[in-house]
């Protein structure tokens, strides 16, 4: 079979650690997609910025919209993040029916209604499982795995960045910024890192995983919404003396009113496992009636980590390249049209 061509809009830590991916492990990509995976088209701001990948092969170009209308691109990796321009390029993506990876929860969370609504017309894929915690398969785990479940509740670290903040106060005694700083260094942090640190990322994500586990539209807007800024190293050791951690978690959580949507930092008993969950990991726990609590945990952020689960999504949507688009099964993009409205 022909090579499926791809193009990668973004060349930063997530767009060089897909790449550095598909490079390393082009064999058996291909071999589980079925298909060889090439990338034909980049796009980055500067050209002349030093990178964390080879771009050997692949024709660089400034502008993003040459790989969109790019007849000969089949999907469209969309690697910059941020909700602005991006949407329409995304949009733009979906009308000339190329099928869109991204790993941008803003977007999923604020545009996704919209997003999805147009890919289902357009009988295309949208796929985001690198949007939530990294490279912790968690949407699927929820979408797959659980399906047979009805969900009661989920909770988690859902950002490396302010997990790492914490853990560094903890056993190391450091300040709040330095650690913010490194995060920043080892591209952890979002380009606005007050997203990380104000809980608007992980409100992001909980957005998207509840939508999945609960069938409800994306309503950021309906998040209890509260970051790390106001907790100090004296109460990180408070905390430690009564024999708790502080993390700082998203939780959705089913109710007779509705679905609770939360983000904030919480104190938790240190026997627990989750209270042991440090640095960049992420965790979250998710509870089915059937299945009881299950419990997911890995990086939460970084180039590679994170291209793992990009890397994933164009496998499926790879292998999903050859089946109808009226009878594909909704696996890979939430199917808008299959929402219902819990009030939240
Ligand atoms: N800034 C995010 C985090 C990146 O630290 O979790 C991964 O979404």
């Amino acid at each position: 079979m022909k090579p499926v061509k791809i193009g990668i809009i973004g060349l930063g830590t997530v767009g060089g650690g897909t790449v550095n991916v598909l490079k390393r492990n082009a064999e058996e990509i291909a071999r589980r997609a079925g298909r060889q995976i090439v990338i034909t088209r980049a796009s980055a701001k500067d050209l002349t910025k030093q990178r964390i990948c080879d771009t050997q092969g692949i024709a660089l170009t400034t502008d993003p919209y040459e790989i969109i209308s790019d007849p000969e691109i089949e999907i469209v990796l969309e690697l910059i993040g941020g909700a602005g321009a991006v949407k329409d390029m995304v949009l733009a993506a979906i009308a000339n029916h190329k099928h869109v990876v991204t790993a941008n929860k803003s977007l999923i969370a604020l545009h996704g209604n919209e997003i999805f609504a147009k890919a289902s017309e357009q009988g295309v894929i949208v796929a985001f499982e690198a949007a939530v915690a990294g490279g912790i398969p968690i949407i699927k785990a929820i979408r797959e795995g659980l399906s047979g479940n009805q969900i009661q509740w989920l909770a988690g670290i859902i950002n490396g960045t302010g997990n790492f903040i914490l853990t560094e106060m903890r056993d190391k005694g450091r300040d709040f910024y330095d650690v913010l700083a490194e995060a920043q260094a080892l591209g952890y942090a979002e380009a606005d890192p007050t997203f990380d640190v104000e809980g608007i990322d992980a409100g992001h994500k909980l957005t998207i995983l509840a939508s999945i586990a609960f069938g409800i539209p994306l309503q950021f807007d309906k998040v209890y919404t509260e970051g790390i800024t106001q907790v100090t190293r004296a109460d990180v050791e408070y905390a430690e003396q009564l024999g708790y951690r502080i993390k700082h978690l998203g939780i959705a959580r089913k109710t007779q009113e509705g679905i609770e949507l939360r983000v904030h930092p919480t104190l938790i008993p240190e026997r627990r496992l989750i209270a042991n969950v440090n640095g960049v990991m992420n965790a979250i726990v998710v509870k089915g009636d059937a299945v009881g609590p299950t419990l997911y945990y890995g990086a939460g952020a970084g180039a590679d980590p994170t291209a793992s689960s990009v890397v994933a999504d164009v496998i499926d949507v790879v292998r999903a390249l050859t089946s109808d688009p009226e009878n594909r099964v909704p696996h890979l993009a939430f199917q808008a049209d299959a929402l219902h409205n819990i009030p939240v």
